[in-house]
């Protein structure tokens, strides 16, 4: 498919998320249609959805019926396995691509195609047991973190260690999975790139936003940002050199560390960011807007900010403030329609218009 999807076309999305739910609000937005495909029941997507199908990754038969009943097929859940993604991939365009998922499912493969780039990363070493951390940790020392090397998400599958003594417990901690050891980055604050690149080739970047963590876990992002003007060229250069690199199509987040060093990539994620949230106050086009444009093959939105915000997560009991958040004004209220709440599960998030740009 090379023509630009026309409005009534189906799109389908592989998850059925919060993330799921905001793409497909602005797929339909644009006249699109949203299959949602997720393994477990009553996703959050379903509920804006026009269609969704519940069955596992990998059941063939259930992927090729889906990707039969969609135009396009993209993703808010990254960890899709190979066989898979070979049997949709065979019917029906996946975007972004497969070379973008396979970089960024695995913490070793990501650090090396990025290094690759000449890009910065913490120093890291992949570790497959417990003698090859010992080795690792002579190499690269403490303070350290060791990190699954895939399926990790919101810090979970992380340990930190202070000292060499630590190393056992880290490595029990990953039980038995294959992990990553990283250097600590003495970073003074965090911050991401959202960029999306069209079909084609055009790439446009939102202004960076800082990100604050609690417990591992987004807690806010800021806009804008504190970064020198140089250092904010140079986000917005990493972010596009990666998705050149990668022949990219769609959004990506990009999280960078800023050192006094310059700026050290983090990580990076091949689908719409939490850390984006902060676009659909403060740009006419949101990133989710943008995701589908990009998929679609429609022209991108150009990324310009408009008003300062900031979005802060509504992680587990915090969503019980909606009433009092409700009078605030300019608080921009979001629900992903999850009926329960969990300890570290994301109910919402609000954006908070602080004012227009001066
Ligand atoms: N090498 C590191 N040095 C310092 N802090 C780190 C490092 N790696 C991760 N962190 C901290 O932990 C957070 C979560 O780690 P990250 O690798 O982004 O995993 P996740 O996939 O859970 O988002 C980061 O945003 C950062 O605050
Ligand atoms: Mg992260």
């Amino acid at each position: 498919m090379t023509e630009p999807l026309r409005p009534g076309a189906t799109i389908g999305i592989l998850g059925g998320g919060q993330l799921g739910r905001m793409l497909s609000v602005a797929a339909s937005r644009l006249g699109f249609q949203c299959h949602i495909y997720e393994p477990g029941a009553a996703p959050p997507a379903g509920h804006v959805a026009a269609q969704v199908t519940t069955a596992p990754y990998e059941d063939l038969a259930a992927l090729r019926a889906f990707a039969q009943s969609v135009d396009v097929i993209t993703y808010e859940f990254e960890n899709v396995p190979t066989a898979s993604l070979d049997a949709l991939e065979a019917l029906r365009p996946i975007r972004p691509n497969r070379r973008a998922l396979a970089v960024s499912q695995e913490r070793v493969a990501e650090k090396d195609f990025l290094t690759g780039l000449g890009l910065q990363t913490a120093p890291y070493a992949r570790v497959t047991d417990l003698a090859a951390l010992e080795q690792a940790l002579e190499r690269i020392g403490t303070p350290a973190i060791l990190k699954t090397t895939r399926l990790g998400y919101d810090g979970k599958g992380q340990a930190r260690i202070m000292t060499s003594e630590d190393a056992p417990a880290a490595w029990e901690a990953m039980a038995g999975a294959e992990a990553v050891l990283e250097g600590f980055i003495d970073f003074s604050h965090e911050v991401s790139v959202i960029a999306a690149r069209g079909l084609d080739g055009s790439v446009a970047c939102y202004d960076p936003g800082e990100n604050v963590h609690r417990a591992g876990i987004l807690h806010t992002t800021t806009l804008p940002a504190r970064l020198s003007p140089g250092q904010r060229t140079d986000a917005v250069l990493i972010a596009a050199r990666i998705l050149n690199a990668l022949d990219y199509v769609g959004v990506m987040g990009v999280e960078l560390f800023v050192t006094p060093q310059g700026l050290i990539v983090n990580e990076i994620a091949p689908r719409v960011h939490n850390s984006g949230h902060w676009t659909q106050a403060g740009c006419a086009v949101d990133q989710f807007e943008q995701h589908i444009r990009a998929i679609a093959g429609w022209p991108l939105g150009d990324g310009s900010r408009y008003a300062d915000v900031v979005m802060e997560n509504l992680i587990g009991s915090d969503v019980d403030r909606v009433p009092g958040l409700s009078r605030e004004r300019n608080c921009q209220i979001h629900l992903y329609g999850k009926s329960e709440v969990k300890q570290g599960r994301k109910m919402g998030h609000v954006n908070r218009v602080i004012r227009g740009l001066t």
